[in-house]
């Protein structure tokens, strides 16, 4: 099976859509692994993304998520990889998403993201309104330059995402 990847910005359904994929291809693929690289670096570093944010800066945890894709990169299982939002804000690691797998975008229109997660207190860079439309616009390009498949998890249900996805497969 090819692996799958999914980008997207924060609150575009990413983790849901990837628990959702990995509960119907574990039935036919047992070895199957469900990788979600904001949860590996918060269990690699014993840390939260909150308090790497504070801490050390935005700079050092993009160094992680750098550091966790190469990682993933050489592993030899396949996998759904749910990434943080801002896995495409390094230039480095749109080659390397691909090199993983089938990329798939999940996008959302940006008034239904702020709705979602607009000020969530475990997200650092969705407390102001402003700079989370901002960074949303400078991303978004991005997001379609590495994809191999965009869903639209704005308007569209939950199945008919992950069907449009297994059919890409
Ligand atoms: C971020 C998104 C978050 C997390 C971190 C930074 C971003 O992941 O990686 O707070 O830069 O958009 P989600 O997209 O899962 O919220």
């Amino acid at each position: 099976m090819n692996n799958i990847v999914f980008v997207g910005f924060m609150g575009s359904g990413k983790t849901t859509l990837s628990k959702v994929l990995y509960n119907e291809l574990v039935k036919e693929n047992p070895d199957i692994r469900l990788i979600d690289t904001d949860a590996y670096i918060e269990e690699k570093l014993s840390r939260k993304i909150s308090d790497i944010f504070a801490h050390e800066g935005e700079a050092y945890f993009r160094d992680i998520e750098t550091e966790t894709l190469r990682e993933l990169s050489d592993s030899e299982k396949s996998m759904i990889v749910s990434c943080g939002g801002g896995i495409v804000e390094r230039k480095d690691n749109l080659p390397i998403l691909k090199s993983i797998g089938t990329v798939v975008f999940a996008n959302t229109p940006i008034e239904i993201l702020w709705d979602r997660v607009g000020n969530d207190p475990s997200r650092p860079l969705s407390k102001d309104k402003d700079g989370f439309f901002e960074l949303y616009g400078r991303r978004l390009n991005l997001y379609k330059e590495v994809a191999d498949v965009i869903i639209d998890t704005g308007n569209d249900t939950v199945e008919k995402c992950v069907e449009k996805i297994r059919r890409s497969l």
